[in-house]
């Protein structure tokens, strides 16, 4: 099947069907915050404002890569970017990989006429970009006005998608190269099954400037790539991978540098969590493209101005004033099926 017509798969399927995991859940649901009832400050005052590589967030909160490259992205991409401008926040684009091998489609990706301010970054599949050269790959980047790269890994999804090329071989290499050579930062992402700290070690020795975990609990794309092919073979993977807040710490173990928290984030509450366990973003995807699909613009901002008045309330109710002493608290109890996990893999957290 054509790329165009995947990502117009991918879309219907993404905002009509049930494509979350079924038996696993992102981690966060077994984390308390324990609850400041005199928090000294007026809910007003919490500063929810941070930096995330450089780059100014009104909140730590930003919409997952998601599309382009076939005409119905434009408008959807247009929506995200206007309401993340209106709220200062950031967005993903979704794999320029279409952009790439059809100029004429950059239109569907360009949003600064609506969002000159935002951070935004640019996407491509470690497999594809392991197949581009250099020049390629900036100018893709420049005809978006993209801050950063983000490279996504998605070994699952390529093992279940129809016409898909499960072959990782030489992309640490690339990642590597890409990040030394671009003059926008790299980031790697998951695409909702999870990096595992052995992973995040190996991507430690490159030059990359932040992890967005993307892991299990939210939209399993081993699951929608499934149910555009391989049905059966689809179920039995559906829920694989390492639950997002489980994910975050493995990586925190490995990693120093900043953190997205990703995969299955559906309130502020859930952020700050993330943030409290050293995130330095929260991030979401198919809740957004959900809303825009339903209302628009106005969709997709009612859905993010939710999330930061959650944040802000979130903050407020452990006596976080802004986000720095949000990180330095240690105000969270473990339980359940997360602490498990942590044990048993050893990860630190507390
Ligand atoms: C419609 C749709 C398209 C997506 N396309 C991309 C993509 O092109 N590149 C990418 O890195 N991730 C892509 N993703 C994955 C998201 O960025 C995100 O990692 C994943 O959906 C998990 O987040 P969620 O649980 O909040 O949906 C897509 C997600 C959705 C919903």
């Amino acid at each position: 099947m054509a790329e165009r017509d995947r990502k117009v798969e991918h879309i219907r399927i993404c905002t009509t069907q049930d494509v979350q995991f079924k038996d696993k859940h992102t981690g966060f649901e077994d984390i308390d915050l324990v609850y400041d009832a005199l928090p000294e400050m007026k809910l007003s005052e919490v500063d929810s404002r941070t930096t995330f590589l450089g780059h100014e967030f009104a909140a730590p909160l930003m919409v997952s890569g998601m599309t382009g490259g076939t005409a119905i992205a434009k408008q959807i991409n247009k929506d995200i970017a206007a309401a993340c401008e209106e709220l200062g926040l950031g967005m993903g684009l979704g794999s320029q990989r279409r952009m790439v091998e059809a100029p004429a489609l950059t239109e569907t990706y360009y949003v600064r006429d609506v969002a000159p301010t935002i951070f935004l970054a640019g996407n491509l599949g470690a497999t594809q970009a392991r197949q581009y050269a250099l020049d390629v790959i900036e100018k893709m980047l420049e005809d978006v006005g993209a801050n950063a790269l983000a490279i996504h890994l998605n070994p699952g999804q390529e093992a279940v998608q129809p016409e898909g090329m499960p072959d990782f071989k030489g992309c640490l290499k690339t990642i590597d190269l890409l990040a030394r050579r671009l003059q926008v930062p790299v980031y790697v992402k998951e695409v909702g099954h999870g990096l595992a700290r052995e992973a995040v070690q190996r991507l430690a020795h490159t030059k990359i400037k932040a992890v967005d975990v993307a892991g299990a609990g939210g939209t399993s794309w081993i699951g929608v790539d499934s149910l555009r092919g391989k049905k059966e073979v689809g179920q039995t993977f559906w829920d694989f991978g390492v639950p997002t807040a489980a994910a975050l710490l493995e990586a925190r173990q490995a990693w120093k540098g900043p953190l997205i928290a990703s995969g299955g984030i559906r309130s502020g509450l859930d952020v700050v969590k993330a943030l409290a366990m050293g995130a330095s973003l929260g991030e979401l995807a198919q809740p957004v493209i959900k809303a825009q699909s339903e209302g628009g613009r106005e969709g997709v901002k009612k859905l993010l101005s939710r999330l930061v008045e959650e944040i802000r309330i979130g903050m407020f109710l452990v006596g976080a004033k802004d986000v720095k002493s949000l990180k330095q608290k240690k105000f969270i109890v473990y339980s359940g099926r997360l602490r498990e996990w942590l044990d048993q893999r050893k990860t630190k957290y507390s």
